[in-house]
């Protein structure tokens, strides 16, 4: 198995270019097939979630290739609706294919993602929006089958402004008769991405980044080429890096308006931090604050996915810090693992309060999932000695090369294979 191994104790110094987004780029490549025909994707991430939809893209007929860091997708020769149980386990948003499926194929047969480390995922606002448009789903033994002979445009509302759901609408109404509204939508950037990906193929999609997103479907939807956005999670973990081990560093491709809720947290902890047109310097000198609690909710609220990763940066912070995690049952789990490594955390519920400690130890510790594993990373660069981090496959599903980044900003860790 995998591990990484990190030596703490040095500032950092340096710079490195952001990867392209997972969480763009994974309803992207299930858009790609609206088109039936030749797709370039830019700055594509290499990850294992990329991986598996290209896997995903592969077992329906379709082609997919690397030029680099581009990948090129030709779904014209889509002959298959169904994807096997054993791709749909791979990944957890596998699900954001069946509103592209049925857009195209008029059925979808997938089965359920079902749940996973963060807790209970279900996808029941994906179901209802679909069934609201026209189609039929009847779910059995884990199976879901979808028929829609024709999709129509609906004014449709959503409980909660889930991303999952929001995408997987935006693709099904692309194949509509008629306009979709979508009420309540999630606002992320990685939505915005969509949005801009379907109108680059030709689409008419408008109001992304709002709560109310309309989509005229019916439009034939051509190829186009395409450059994926920055990860703002990947950002912040290396911006949280800096903060927790001190120096100074250069993100580029980072754009702080994605990252307004983590860098003004970063700030009042002590930070330095100055955007520029081509990415984001972050100085940080001295020991942080604690800050005011962080409560993760949706965009443009503090991110979920950069809980573990902020909460790894202040366990040396001088004061408390209380965290609530809104989003997820069961975003914690890193926290044992912390604690292995002297973190002062009592955790309660959705509630996590860290007190600051003086020194961290590194010891041997596991990733428990993907944003808990980045923020081990974190947390080993501020502790003292050496920390070994296993089961390391969870930070590939994110990561291109976690190891490879924090050394070009001076940090000691590396990858050991076995
Ligand atoms: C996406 C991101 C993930 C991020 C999350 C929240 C991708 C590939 N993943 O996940 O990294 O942590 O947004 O920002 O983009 N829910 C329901 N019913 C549904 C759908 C969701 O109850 O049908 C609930 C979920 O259980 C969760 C909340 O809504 O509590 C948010 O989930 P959602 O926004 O859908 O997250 P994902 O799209 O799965």
């Amino acid at each position: 198995m995998s591990q990484l191994l990190a030596r703490g104790g040095r500032r950092l110094e340096g710079e490195v270019a952001v990867q392209g987004a997972k969480n763009s780029v994974l309803p992207i490549l299930a858009a790609t097939l609206l088109t039936e025909d030749r797709v370039e994707l830019r700055g594509c991430p290499r990850l294992r979630d990329v991986d598996a939809s290209i896997r995903i893209l592969k077992s329906l007929g379709c082609e997919a290739r690397w030029e680099g860091d581009s990948l090129l997708v030709d779904t014209a020769g889509l002959k298959s609706w169904s994807i096997s149980d054993i791709l749909m386990r791979e990944m957890r948003s596998s699900a954001i294919f069946l509103g592209a499926i049925l857009a195209r194929c008029c059925q979808a047969d997938l089965s359920y993602p079902g749940g996973c480390e963060l807790g209970p995922r279900p996808i029941d606002l994906h179901l209802a929006g679909l069934r609201g448009m026209g189609a039929e789903i009847r779910e059995c033994g884990g199976a879901l089958l979808c028929r829609a002979s024709r999709l129509l445009g609906r004014d449709l509302v959503l409980s909660l402004p889930s991303v999952g759901a929001t995408e997987n609408l935006m693709l099904a109404a692309c194949g509509a008769e008629g306009t979709t509204t979508i009420a309540n939508a999630a606002r992320e950037p990685e939505i915005v991405d969509l949005q801009s990906f379907l109108n680059a193929c030709g689409g008419r999609v408008s109001g992304a980044g709002t709560s109310t997103i309309s989509v005229e479907g019916g439009r034939p939807l051509h190829g186009c080429s395409y450059r994926i956005m920055p990860d703002r999670v990947v950002a912040a973990t290396y911006l949280c890096a800096a903060a927790a081990a001190g120096g100074s560093v250069y993100l580029r491709n980072a754009r702080e308006e994605h990252l307004s809720a983590v860098t003004a947290v970063l700030r009042e902890a002590g930070c330095g931090i100055r955007p520029d047109a081509e990415g984001i310097a972050c100085c940080c000198t001295g020991r942080l604050r604690a800050v005011r609690p962080v409560r993760t909710a949706p965009y443009p609220g503090f991110p979920t996915d950069a809980q573990a990763i902020l909460m790894g940066a202040l366990l040396r912070s001088q004061g408390a810090t209380v965290f609530e995690e809104t989003i997820f049952e069961n975003r914690y789990r890193h926290v044992d693992e912390f604690v292995r490594m002297g973190a002062n955390i009592r955790t309660a519920g959705r509630v996590a309060v860290v007190t600051g400690v003086e020194r961290l130890q590194g010891a041997p510790v596991r990733c428990t999932d993907l944003r808990g594993g980045a923020a081990l990373c974190v947390v080993a660069l501020a502790a003292e000695g050496e920390t070994e981090i296993s089961e390391i496959s969870h930070i590939d599903r994110g990561y291109e090369d976690i190891a490879r980044d924090l050394r070009a900003l001076g940090a000691d860790i590396s990858r050991r294979d076995p």
